[in-house]
Order: structure tokens, then sequence, then C-alpha cells
């Protein structure tokens, strides 16, 4: 692999269009072997680890469509910041190697966990469940870049399954070395307790995790919290939960804010019984006289920024 992919380098002289997309397969093929060779035999899914290290790593690009783009406010220092983060996005940086074998490990103890999980649509295994519903390397390295072109401090996420994606968050957080904080928002009693332990374990002081669904937690956090920079929605996935929860969370969102929407075209009938609605969900959010700029990322996120 690693030859064929040095031989085609070399005919392209280094120079040639897609060269510096081979150098960086070339690259993390070199890296790979010895991630694992490092991380020894502990690691109980081998494939499902590369795998993961992978997508934090390999070189990726997203198309970025542009839904809503209001004329005034654009020397706001927040559409400024807005437009560097969408240049970044559309290339998406790769996360720092230490991160992303830190919580390699985390999601193979999550692989190996053959605890039962049952919801009033799906019965299996948390391995399955986790697989399923979790964030990796792609949507951790969108979550982390916002963090970091947005100078983010004050997080909120709707939706903290196993805590996979609230790690990327946090991560992010800790590695601006500024006074951060992430809430943390779960209606399952089971995966709370699964991921409030995690979270707690390695971000005690820095993260707080809130059990309940958001139509009761977010009314409670708008008189307690103070107003974030950045909101995750990845909970209920429909037309109602979008524009419910987006609602509810508009008095906690700081001038400036940005709001990334999770599966914006999500309609998976083994949970659905009638299509959700996400996409209309997700346009009437955009379509919010705080959203000055709304954008898509590839076809699975919708990201805002507001007044
Ligand atoms: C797709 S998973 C979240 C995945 C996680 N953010 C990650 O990327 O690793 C969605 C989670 O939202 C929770 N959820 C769904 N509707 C909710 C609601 N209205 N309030 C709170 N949690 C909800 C589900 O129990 C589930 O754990």
């Amino acid at each position: 692999m690693l030859n064929r992919l040095l031989q085609a380098f070399n005919r392209g002289g280094g120079n040639a269009p897609g060269a510096a997309t081979i150098r960086d397969t070339a690259n993390l093929e070199i890296l790979l072997p010895w991630a694992l060779a490092k991380a020894g035999e502990e690691i109980r899914f081998p494939v499902a680890y590369l795998e993961f290290l992978r997508t934090c790593l390999e070189r990726k690009r997203f198309p970025i469509t542009t839904v809503k783009k209001n004329r005034s406010g654009h020397d706001q220092d927040s559409a400024r910041r807005f437009a560097s983060l969408l240049g970044a996005l559309s290339t998406l940086p790769a996360i720092e190697f230490a991160v992303a074998a830190r919580l390699a490990r985390v999601a193979d103890t999550f692989h190996s966990n053959p605890g039962n999980f049952q919801s009033n649509s799906w019965f299996g295994d948390i391995r399955a469940h986790f697989e399923m519903t979790s964030s990796f390397g792609h949507k951790g390295r969108i979550l982390t870049t916002i963090i970091r072109f947005m100078r983010c401090s004050r997080c909120l996420e709707l939706g903290t399954a196993y805590g996979m994606s609230a790690l990327f968050i946090l991560e992010a957080l800790a590695a601006q070395g500024l006074d951060t904080q992430l809430t943390t928002v779960e209606g399952s009693e089971t995966l709370y307790e699964i991921a409030s332990r995690l979270l707690d374990s390695r971000f005690q002081g820095r993260v707080s995790c809130e059990y309940g669904w958001t139509s009761h937690v977010l009314p409670r956090l708008a008189g307690n919290l103070i107003p974030v920079d950045f909101m995750f929605h990845d909970a209920g996935h429909s037309r109602q939960d979008y524009v419910g929860d987006f609602q509810a969370a508009l008095p906690l969102l700081a001038p400036g804010a940005v709001v990334l929407i999770d599966d914006i075209n999500w309609n998976d009938p083994r949970f659905a019984s009638t299509n959700p609605q996400c996409r209309e969900g997700w346009l009437a959010v955009a379509s919010h006289a705080r959203v000055m700029w709304a954008v898509e990322i590839g076809q699975e996120m919708g990201l805002v920024l507001l007044n």
C-alpha cells in the first residue's frame, strides 16, 4: 500500500494536483501501525481503534453550503471569526495525536462493553448502541474546529449519550487554556449515569452533566446558566425537537454564539415510524430572526451564527 502511494507520488513529481493528499495518506499509513504498536495489547478492537484514529487524522473535505446570510452585522468580530471558521471547516483540521489516541482508547472500552441497552425502539448491547449513536473523529473535528476558531469558553450540549462528543468538546476547551465549562444534557438515565461517571472522572469541575429531557432541563437552566457561546444540538431528531429546543435555548445563547445541529436530513425508519421532518426543522431554525448566517456542513450538519 505504502509503496504504491509513494510510487504515485513520485510519478507526479511531488507537485502534481492531489500530491498533498497522496503525501498525507502515505504519512498516515506510516503512523497508524506505529500508533497501534504504541497502544499495546490492551486494545481489544484494534481495527476499530485504528479507524477511530484515521477519522481524527486523515485528510478530509466537507462542502459548505450557505443557506442564509444577512447583510448587516458582518463587520462584527464574531462574523469575521465565523468566515474564517467556514474556510477551516471545508478542509477540517486534524486533531492532535495525543487527544485522538486518548479518545480512541475510551471508544475501545465501549466497543468491548457487553452490557444490556434498550430503549423504546431498540434492544441490544452497549457496544452496538455506542457505535450507532456516538461521535467519532469527523464530527469531533468539526466540534474542535468551531471551538478553536470561535474561541468558545462556555458550551452547552443537548444529547450526551456515552459522552464521546462531550469529550471532544472538553479536550478542545482545555486546549484553549481559558476558564471553560461544558453543560451537557441527557434524557436516558442509563446513559446519563455512564457518561457522567466518565466525564466527571476526566474533567471534574469543567463539566456539568444534567439528567432529564431538554423540554424540562432548558427552562430550568435558563434562570441559572451563564449564557454560552456554543451549543451542540444532538438530542431529539425531529422538526419539533429542533425548533422547540432552539426556542427554549435562546435565552441561554450569548450574542455571537454559534449553534451546530446534527443530522439535519435524518430519517431512519428503524427509529421513527413517520418522517421526523428534520430538514424542515433545521430550515425553521435557520430562518429565525437571531440567525445572521446559516450554512450546511456536508449533508449532515447545520451551523448558525447568532446576533
Ligand atoms: C445521537 S445521541 C447523542 C450522541 C452524542 N452527542 C455523541 O455524539 O457522542 C442522542 C442522545 O440524545 C438523547 N436524547 C434524545 N432526545 C432527548 C431530549 N429531548 N432530551 C435529552 N436527551 C435526549 C438520547 O437519549 C441519546 O442519548
